[in-house]
């Protein structure tokens, strides 16, 4: 019976199958009726009442038999189609299929709650609109409303204190850095390429904790978790074979992932073109596990974000220094860029990224 419902209904759905509601699932109340949203397949779909109680029961693995003796009214092919929809919407998961799987990697090991949980795989592999729709968008915003003031001024406060010029030897080096686009295509030396990664990433000592070591780095990390690391995307690199690296900041050297030039690289970073004119491409990569280790407060996975910034700076002054430009950009292809680098646990991601290049000082574009 079951193998021939198999054959005639659906190649897939076997009445000895298992299914349950999804785990990626949140809902809100929205004036269709109640909006489910799963969020790691980034789909959505309105409830009715028989589906909500339906998602309510299926909170653990149930043959899909005994779903259907829930609905003695329903004629069994109408019945798996309607179960077969629920599944293609991401309502419901088979149990050991792919989308099972992957609800395990990435929510039941997501030790920090749905809330974060949500916030990270809603970020990933999103589309970004190009340069000319961002235009177009703020065009058409500020014809109806206006920018919002860029500036605190301290007017607005009733004592005022003036401060003395910023010393040159403190902020000259912060003052030159800039986001160049405009690149010449060429190469840079491999030593230049070491120093920004050594500037962000580089361990210089290690302290001890209750249960262990841990790494001082060149950047402030919580609770010297230190979570990133960086892979390099080395199409120009004067000593360095076109292709994929991985910097251990730990014995400051490079190891190869892959070889490769890819054709397109500025798919990796939201199709911008000024990226396939660069140098170079450093990913920071988290390994969130690091940090889920210690702490069990979703605030860590706020800090790691943060850290990500302190690296991204400390590359971004090296490459000044350098007489490069280093462009930071979170518009990733979160899938294509773990992909090319191996990453093989769904708790580790791409977070930020920063080009290296040698500025074409005869124009920029702007953003
Ligand atoms: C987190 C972050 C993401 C950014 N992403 C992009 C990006 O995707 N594309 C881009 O052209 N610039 C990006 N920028 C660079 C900003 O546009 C740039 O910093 C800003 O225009 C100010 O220019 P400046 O860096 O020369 O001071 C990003 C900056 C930050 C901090």
């Amino acid at each position: 019976m079951g193998a021939a419902l198999c054959g005639e209904l659906r190649p897939f759905l076997c009445p000895k199958m298992k299914i349950r509601t999804s785990q990626a699932l949140i809902m809100c109340p929205d004036h269709e009726g109640t909006i489910a949203y799963n969020f790691l397949k980034q789909t959505d779909f309105v409830c009715n009442e028989e589906v909500l109680l339906l998602l309510h029961k299926l909170n653990s693995w149930k043959p899909i038999e005994a779903v259907e003796s829930m609905f003695p009214e329903m004629e069994r092919e109408e019945f798996y189609q309607s179960i077969q929809g629920l599944i293609d919407i991401g309502a419901l998961v088979v149990q050991d299929s792919p989308d099972a799987r992957e609800e395990r990697a990435k929510v039941e090991d997501w030790e920090w709650g749905i809330p974060s949980a949500l916030f990270h795989y809603c970020e990933q592999n999103r589309k970004f609109v190009s340069r000319s729709e961002a235009e177009e968008m703020q065009r058409a915003r500020v014809r109806h409303q206006a920018m919002v003031e860029p500036y605190l001024l301290n007017d607005f406060f009733e004592t005022q204190i003036e401060l003395p010029q910023a010393a040159a030897n403190v902020t000259e080096l912060m003052a030159k850095r800039r986001t160049q686009r405009n690149v010449m295509r060429t190469g840079i030396s491999v030593s230049a390429l070491s120093d920004c990664l050594f500037a962000g990433m580089g361990i210089l000592d290690e302290a001890e904790n209750c249960v262990g070591k841990l790494p001082l780095s060149m950047t402030p990390s919580g609770g010297a978790r230190n979570p990133y690391e960086a892979y390099i995307y080395a199409p120009r690199v004067t000593g360095l074979d076109p292709g994929f690296y991985h910097y251990s900041a730990k014995e400051h050297s490079l190891a190869k992932v892959k070889d490769g030039v890819l054709e397109n690289p500025s798919a990796l970073i939201g199709d911008q073109p000024w990226i396939n004119d660069m140098s170079c491409l450093v990913f920071l990569c988290a390994d969130f596990r690091r940090t889920m280790w210690k702490y069990k407060d979703n605030n860590a996975y706020r800090v790691i974000l943060i850290e990500a910034g302190h690296i991204g700076q400390n590359i971004m002054l090296a490459a000044t220094e350098h007489g490069l430009t280093a462009c930071p950009s979170a518009a990733l292809a979160h899938n294509e860029i773990s992909a090319h680098l191996q990453l093989d646990n769904a708790l580790q991601s791409p977070v930020y990224a920063l080009a290296l290049g040698v500025p074409d000082n005869s124009g920029n574009q702007l953003h």
